[in-house]
């Protein structure tokens, strides 16, 4: 069955505040429906996108190329180990060179918070970007796939208890999900080292412990700890932070029945999710990488609809 799904048109994809509900739910349809096998009608002949990587990805980068790909839009590989990047080019610059020879749609990732603004601020560059990620700020698309897969599940936010458990702080994903699933009408909760929870959260949710929370929730979204943004001063046990704040098998033991297990990814197994549990009949996240695909054909054809 082809879900009847209505097309979103936007300019870029930069922040979830950004987002109307009516975008974030049309984009949540059209992903089911481009899973269930509808086609995408290219309003010119040729479009061209390119995957700008600056921090490290398989699951955004590799699941863009595939969803380019599934469009018919070409590809214009880009590695900044062999590009200009290394003789003093800057992101600006890049950009600008890209959108000069035609490329159509820009994703991004890269470590600086909001290096999108200069981008969209010029009069020159012409692509649209959508962010792959911007250091510990935001990272849309992966959120827009965290809820269509929760959408799939549930058929509603409305009243869905979920945990997000781990390193909040650095989390792009947890800032992401926090604002849209508590706009939605989730209860949003946080678990994890105190350390790594900030007051500014409480907008969103409420702090509790892993244990008054794991017999109650729809969801739990365990985080991976991000070692790559911290200072490395601090001592870190994996055994110490599993049994602590970790999903144990044991933990899991104690969600109710229907509650799924859900992480980005990539995961440190054992670490803030059992090995046992990562592929286990309550994980979705085999489902959510799988789901990034479709999700990102919907923000694909959103922005190119915004360029027409
Ligand atoms: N979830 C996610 O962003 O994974 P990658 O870093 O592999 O893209």
């Amino acid at each position: 069955m082809i879900i009847q799904s209505e097309q979103i048109s936007l300019k870029h994809l930069l922040t979830v505040e950004a987002l109307s509900d009516r975008e974030v739910m049309g984009l949540i349809r059209r992903g089911q429906a481009f899973k269930k096998g509808a086609k995408w009608t290219p309003q010119k002949s040729q479009y061209f996108a390119t995957n700008l990587f600056f921090e490290n990805s398989t699951r955004t980068h590799k699941s863009f190329d595939v969803a380019e790909k599934k469009m018919g839009i070409e590809v214009i590989e880009f590695d900044d180990s062999t590009s200009s990047v290394q003789k003093g080019e800057t992101l600006y610059d890049t950009v600008l060179t890209m959108s000069a020879i035609g490329v159509d749609v820009a994703v991004i990732r890269h470590g600086a918070e909001h290096f999108y603004d200069e981008l969209i601020q010029s009069k020159t560059i012409q692509c649209s970007i959508i962010n792959g990620g911007d250091g510990s700020g935001q990272h849309p698309s992966q959120c827009l796939l965290d809820l269509m897969t929760i959408y799939e599940e549930f058929g509603q936010f409305t009243d869905l208890k979920v945990a997000i458990v781990g390193d909040i702080t650095h989390s792009r994903v947890a800032k992401s999900n926090m604002q849209l699933l508590n706009r939605l009408g989730a209860q949003v909760y946080f678990s994890g080292p105190k350390e790594w929870y900030d007051e500014e959260f409480e907008v969103y949710g409420h702090w509790l412990p892993l244990d008054d929370l794991i017999s109650t929730v729809d969801v739990m979204m365990m985080l991976r700890v991000q070692h790559e943004r911290h200072d490395g001063k601090e001592s870190f046990s994996q055994e110490a932070y599993l049994q602590q704040h970790g999903l144990t098998v044991e933990r899991a033991a104690k969600m109710k029945e229907g509650a799924i297990i859900m992480h980005p990814a990539p995961v440190n197994r054992d670490v803030e999710l059992a090995d046992a549990l990562v592929e286990s009949l309550r994980s979705r996240i085999v489902t959510q990488m799988a789901n990034g695909v479709y999700m990102r054909m919907a923000i694909l054809e959103a922005v190119l609809n915004g360029k027409a």
